[in-house]
């Protein structure tokens, strides 16, 4: 990387929405700036450059980037008048990768669209933008991004690393094919160099990004494709390594050797991100899931067999063209029974150039409604149940901020609840057993156990 861009110091606000994959790209956005000179700031107001980093999966997400662009026009409008820095607009992610030329031409705003496989060309599409061009690059290369991407710089003790992106599974619903292309797996020693480099910084929790994470299958150092399972037992073995995650998963790619790694690796959490979408077979059928609801709950009897202690998230899309009454019991019928301490789950959505959006079988609005609320109340019955249930029990509990109160810090627990504590003597980054007592909605409350344990 040169240093010829040094010269002038600028500022980039990105805004990311949607899934972790984008925390992440924005994250990797910035290490790509940094080297030319760009400072990374909170909010939009003083910054010369905002990146909307945009989710496209589903309707409502994808309109928020309009009325922030519709602000930010504004805003730049107000910088011109008063002759303050002017503001370049980029759009990023997956809304820019799906519908870039519309974009243009809906929000004249806009000076640069790109795509999350190209970001790491922005100092080109800037230099472009400089010269008065408005610039769309949303090509999928063939050279992968992460090739060209700089060090990944670290923010605290965990961080994300993407290992695979992209999904080939075409569930009905999904817009990721489209806009996220095709599945690709980094191979394992990039993933490996990036690791080590986390960790010689300090991080000591790692979450293995990718849609379709359980599809892995990098190329190893030994020329075998080696899967999730068997990647994540090498991560463990790296110096430093105290906790493992991976996300998204796939109920269909559930193997053997993912399975072991729940029963072996006690770096890995025991906490799994399974999403299944429904409980009736007829609908899993329609949204081209490829599974039933039985297979999922032998996945879950298999993964609670190797690992007791495993705790379930999950997703749910309700009101699917052609759901009835009875697929919905379906559904609320597997949530009792499999038990659920984090979900998100939402009304379908008819995403443009997906099978599902065209079905005329399409479910009322108000139907939607009801049955996302009878959900979600189970689902946030069973996450207060889980909650309650770990006051008196002892966790441990990784720091990773401050908290609001003067000498308070919070952290997470095995189970990625917040837990706030007040903690004298310990530091961010440290893992301590935390006696939790007491749970609220979304967090735990609780106080430095005995025997604590600097990271
Ligand atoms: N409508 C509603 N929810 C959707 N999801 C994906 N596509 C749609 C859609 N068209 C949900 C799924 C997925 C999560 C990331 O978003 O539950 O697992
Ligand atoms: Fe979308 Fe299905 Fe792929 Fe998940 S598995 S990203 S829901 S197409």
């Amino acid at each position: 990387m040169t240093t010829e861009h040094l010269t002038e110091k600028k500022t980039v606000h990105i805004k990311s929405y949607g899934c972790q994959m984008n925390a992440y790209d924005a994250t990797r956005m910035a290490d790509v700036l940094a080297p030319h000179g760009y400072e990374t700031v909170d909010s939009p107001d003083r910054a010369d450059l905002v990146i909307l980093n945009t989710c496209h999966i589903r309707e409502k997400a994808s309109e928020k980037v309009y009325s922030e662009l519709g602000r930010l026009r504004v805003a730049r409008d107000e910088r011109r008048a008063e002759g303050r820095n002017d503001l370049t607009i980029a759009v990023a992610g997956c809304v820019a990768q799906a519908e870039g030329p519309e974009m243009l031409r809906r929000a004249p705003a806009i000076d640069m669209v790109l795509g999350p496989q190209t970001y790491h060309r922005l100092p080109e599409m800037l230099a472009r933008r400089a010269s008065g061009e408005r610039v769309v690059d949303t090509d999928f290369p063939a050279d992968t991004k992460f090739e060209h991407l700089p060090k990944a710089r670290t923010r605290g003790p965990a961080a994300f690393l993407t290992v695979q992106e992209g999904c080939d599974k075409f569930c009905s619903f999904c817009v990721v094919p489209y806009t996220r292309g095709s599945e690709y797996s980094r191979p394992v020693a990039d993933i490996l160099a990036e690791a080590r480099g986390l960790l010689a910084e300090g991080v000591v929790e790692l979450s293995l990004l990718g849609q379709n994470v359980n599809a892995f299958h990098g190329e190893g150092p030994d020329g075998r494709s080696w899967s999730l399972g068997r990647l994540i037992a090498e991560l463990a073995g790296l110096e430093g390594v105290r906790r493992l995650r991976y996300t998204t998963s796939h109920p269909l790619e559930v193997d053997d050797e993912l399975i072991a790694a729940h029963r072996d690796i006690p770096a890995l959490m025991p906490y799994l991100h399974l999403p299944v979408q429904s409980g009736s077979d007829r609908i899993l059928a329609a949204m081209n899931r490829r599974h039933t609801a039985d297979h999922f709950r032998r996945v879950v009897a298999r993964l609670r067999d190797a690992q007791p202690a495993l705790a379930l998230s999950s997703d749910f899309i309700v009101g699917f063209p052609g759901e009835t009454d009875a697929d919905f019991a379906a559904t609320m019928a597997l949530v009792e029974e499999t038990g659920f301490v984090e979900a998100y789950s939402f009304k379908y959505s008819p995403r443009p150039g997906t099978p599902a959006a065209t079905s005329d079988a399409q479910v009322e609005e108000t139907v939607k409604a009801e049955r996302l609320a009878a959900l979600q109340a189970l689902l946030d019955r069973q996450r207060r149940a889980f909650n309650q249930a770990s006051v008196g029990s002892v966790q441990p509990v990784l720091f990773d901020r401050a908290g609001r109160h003067d000498g308070q810090l919070v952290g997470r627990s095995p189970y990625l609840q917040p837990v706030h504590v007040r903690a004298d003597g310990i530091a961010i980054g440290d893992i301590a057993p935390v006696a939790i007592v007491a749970a609220h909605a979304n967090s735990l409350e609780g106080r430095l156990a005995e025997a604590r344990e600097a990271a």
